[in-house]
């Protein structure tokens, strides 16, 4: 298994406690955590594989650590690189801005030459648009909603985190 760094943002800790939670699914042995609030561009060269988290705020706003870091964000680049992106959001509340945030990092990381994993099915979701559905269908990295379906949110994680492991591997 190679190292893999898991990089998060969260403002009131739901995606800080999501990212604990896929780490313990993926194996404590094989994941670096960083909080995304004092991680600077290089300490993305260590890593092949990547999981990047955060929530969304602000209609359509990345998590606030993330904003403040995305200027440095997008001179990484990526070749040669898995990405998985998982996001949090409130679907209901925020139904035309859901989890925007996974999809403004995705085509950073997809303009800068990485490999996006972890595409999800929008199934069983209730927005109306967001800035991750890349095609009609289909987000570019998990969508985990705790204000509405937080009774989901172990079965969506563990089947993810499965399915990023075997991405990575292959
Ligand atoms: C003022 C406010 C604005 C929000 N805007 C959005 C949004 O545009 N899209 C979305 O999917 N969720 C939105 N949310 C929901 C948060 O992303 C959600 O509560 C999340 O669990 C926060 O995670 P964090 O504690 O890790 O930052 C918003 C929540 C608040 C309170």
């Amino acid at each position: 298994m190679k190292n893999i760094g898991l990089f998060y943002g969260s403002d009131t800790g739901t995606t800080e406690m999501i990212s604990e939670q896929i780490i313990n699914l993926i194996g404590q042995q094989n994941v670096i955590k960083h909080d995304i609030f004092d991680t600077k561009v290089s300490d993305f060269e260590n890593y092949d594989c990547l999981i990047l988290g955060l929530s969304t705020w602000y209609d359509g706003e990345l998590q606030s650590d993330w904003d403040s870091f995305f200027e440095e964000f997008q001179t990484i680049d990526f070749k040669g690189k898995k990405v998985a992106i998982f996001g949090i959001g409130d679907q209901y509340s925020y139904a035309d801005t859901f989890v925007d945030g996974v999809g403004i990092i995705g085509k950073v990381v997809k303009t800068n030459n990485g490999i996006l994993i972890g595409e999800w099915s929008t199934e069983g979701y209730f927005h109306d648009s967001s800035v991750a559905e890349f095609e009609t269908g289909t987000f570019c990295g998990l969508a985990i909603d705790e204000d509405n379906q937080s009774e989901m949110t172990d079965e969506r994680l563990k089947r993810w985190s499965k399915q990023i492991l075997k991405e990575f591997a292959e």
